[in-house]
């Protein structure tokens, strides 16, 4: 059980967290923080559900959010940013999750661009960014997290059992949910300061070091259209970048990718 006023209390003297609502169901975690950031709510408020009714994923899927067992939350932020980097906010959220599981004692973390965090290859962790801007500025930026606790492997639909996981799946325990979820806030904080403080660089050099891809070939499915090529990197926007056999240079900004075999 996640007691909110003990959230509120642990969360104390920070940036993110400094504003706690916890709900018992809700239909998407950032769908509210999205109302809330538009009504005026300030930088660092988090939204933290116990289930969602119709969590969102990426590419208009469905993010599956059953009561008591995940974490499903969604923080508002107000980066002085130009819209067109508002994606690095996305792979530092990745970042920081990645890290923060990292610190947990698992092994085998990974980050799949944009934003999904592995482990093992199956996914963990889902974030799905949405932004309003303001003429050339962010006016705010909801960072959505869907992290996979204490789910068992029956627990996912069918359709994703096979290329998802949890972390209970992964250690064999049942993970007490507000120490992780305080942890999360913490290190989203962490690698959030560092963005705004000493740009993409750090952030990027630790996703591409997570995402173990640079050089790799990848194939990237976007509806109809099929790209692909070696990795050479992740830039300003935060768009993957390749190199196809002919050495033309292209930038990947939506879309799967798929990392071939050597
Ligand atoms: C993805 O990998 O497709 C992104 C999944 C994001 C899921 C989280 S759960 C909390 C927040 N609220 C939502 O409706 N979606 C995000």
């Amino acid at each position: 059980m996640i007691d909110e006023q003990k959230l509120q209390k642990s969360l104390s003297g920070r940036l993110i967290g400094r504003k706690v609502i916890y709900l018992k169901t809700i239909d998407s975690t950032n769908d509210c923080a999205f109302d809330l950031a538009r009504k005026g709510v300030d930088e660092g408020a988090v939204i933290l559900a116990d289930e969602q009714t119709k969590g969102k994923g990426r590419l208009q899927r469905v993010w599956q959010s059953p009561p008591g067992l995940n974490i499903y939350t969604s923080v508002i932020l107000r980066p002085s940013l130009q819209p067109a980097v508002a994606p690095q906010i996305t792979l530092t959220a990745g970042v920081a999750v990645a890290d923060l599981l990292s610190q947990y004692g698992l092994r085998r973390v990974s980050l799949k661009w944009p934003n999904d965090v592995q482990i093992g290859g199956r996914k963990v962790c889902g974030i799905l960014t949405e932004m309003k801007a303001l003429g050339d500025r962010v006016d705010f930026v909801v960072v959505g997290i869907g992290l996979n606790v204490n789910m068992r492997k029956e627990d996912f639909d069918a359709g994703i059992r096979d290329r998802a996981t949890s972390i209970r799946e992964e250690t064999g325990g049942v993970i007490p949910r507000q120490e992780l979820a305080v942890q999360l806030y913490h290190h989203l904080e962490k690698w959030y300061k560092m963005l705004l403080q000493e740009g993409f660089s750090p952030v990027r050099e630790r996703w591409l070091a997570f995402a173990g891809i640079l050089g790799r070939k990848i194939r990237v499915e976007a509806g109809k259209d099929a790209q692909g090529g070696e990795v050479t990197g992740v830039d300003e926007d935060g768009a993957l970048i390749t190199k196809n056999e002919s050495g033309l240079r292209q930038r990947v900004i939506t879309g799967d990718i798929i990392v071939e075999r050597d």
